[in-house]
């Protein structure tokens, strides 16, 4: 299976819960390895342009409004299949609708407001990654 990369965000509900440690603990323990992290606050135009494919859907005022409205913690994970492999460890985007013991699961509270983002493709997480993280700031980690 080939090594993936995938782009994801502890969004501000997590860092506002204080789950920062325990997500992060979670994904490493599951085999991601962290590849790029920092913790930054999206304004309204960065958030309004890392979702910009959602710009014409009833929730995107929303969506930007919460994302920029506290920290947030964007990672780029490393592992075999990560793409699909980080979409199942976190669950669906509705919780309600999440496997048991998944991220969303376990601490979302809303189809809007889920804890954490994983990339949907190989190609959009490369866009992801880069929209976030610099070549200079993604770092090997190897196993
Ligand atoms: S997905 O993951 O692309 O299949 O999910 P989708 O339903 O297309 O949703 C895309 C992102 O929009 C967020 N979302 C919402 N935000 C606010 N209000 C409502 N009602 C809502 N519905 C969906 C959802 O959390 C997805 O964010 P990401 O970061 O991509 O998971």
């Amino acid at each position: 299976m080939a090594v993936e990369r995938t782009l994801t965000i502890l969004k501000p509900d997590c860092v506002r819960k204080n789950l920062i440690g325990e997500v992060t603990r979670r994904i490493q323990e599951a085999g991601f390895r962290i590849v790029a992290m920092k913790m930054t606050r999206l304004t309204k135009d960065t958030a309004g342009g890392f979702y910009a494919v959602h710009k014409e859907r009833p929730f995107f005022d929303e969506l930007v409004e919460f994302m920029s409205s506290g920290p947030c913690v964007p990672m780029i994970l490393e592992k075999e299949n990560a793409i699909k492999d980080f979409r199942e460890f976190i669950g669906a985007t509705d919780p309600s609708e999440a496997e048991e013991g998944t991220i969303r699961a376990d601490f979302a509270d809303s189809v809007g407001e889920n804890i954490i983002h994983g990339s949907d493709s190989v190609e959009n997480g490369k866009k992801e990654a880069a929209y976030f993280f610099s070549e200079a700031e993604v770092v090997a980690n190897k196993a």
